[in-house]
């Protein structure tokens, strides 16, 4: 099974990015991880640049989005809510003609060096994901609050983390073979 992973943050010290570093370490048997390329290189979305021809690096996410068995989202929260880029890569995506986010298993996951861990950008993703139709796992939910005592020098480090992201994704690979099995 092939999964990727879209990181809604773009700095290089990101704690989400490490997140997101540590999922195929983590990953149960059978499930490769591979990291999408960053949504900084997308252009913030034009109808004009739509109508020109599809900047490259959107169709490309979008392919492999659309070949992959799932897609995992790892993303900090801004102002309550999920970074523009982020959203831009999304509002991206929803445009192809290839409808790579319908129906396609998806899995949220957010850190923060807050004690809230990111938990109001998810419901706000979720209510985006909502528009393009991805299947997204509800439960367990994963918020790594206080992030920067967790991750040293871009490492995942502590180990209840780990252990609990694990439990997540062996619970998400489960929904996506159910998912794949009613197909
Ligand atoms: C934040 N941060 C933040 N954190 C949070 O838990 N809730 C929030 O609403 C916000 N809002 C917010 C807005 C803006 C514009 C910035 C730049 C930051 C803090 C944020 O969680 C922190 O900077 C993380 O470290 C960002 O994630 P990465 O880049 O480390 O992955």
């Amino acid at each position: 099974m092939n999964w990727v992973v879209l990181v809604g943050s773009v700095r290089k010290g990101s704690l989400n990015a490490a997140l997101a570093r540590a999922l195929p370490e983590l990953a149960p048997d059978g499930v490769k991880i591979d990291l999408l390329p960053s949504v900084a290189d997308m252009p913030i979305y034009d109808g004009d640049i739509e109508t020109a021809g599809f900047p490259g690096q959107v169709s490309a996410v979008g392919d492999r989005v659309k070949a992959a068995d799932a897609l995992v989202i790892v993303t900090p929260e801004y102002n309550y809510s999920v970074p523009g880029g982020l959203k831009n890569a999304l509002d991206w995506l929803s445009r192809l003609k290839t409808q790579p986010l319908k129906t396609k298993p998806t899995l949220i996951m957010s850190a923060s060096p807050s004690t809230m861990g990111g938990a109001r950008a998810q419901y706000h993703l979720r209510q985006v994901l909502v528009a393009v139709d991805a299947h997204v796992m509800n439960v367990p939910e994963v918020m790594v609050a206080q992030a920067h005592t967790k991750i040293t020098d871009g490492v995942l480090t502590d180990q209840g983390t780990r252990d609990f992201v694990g439990k997540q994704l062996v619970a998400f690979q489960g929904f996506v073979k159910k998912a794949q099995a009613a197909t």
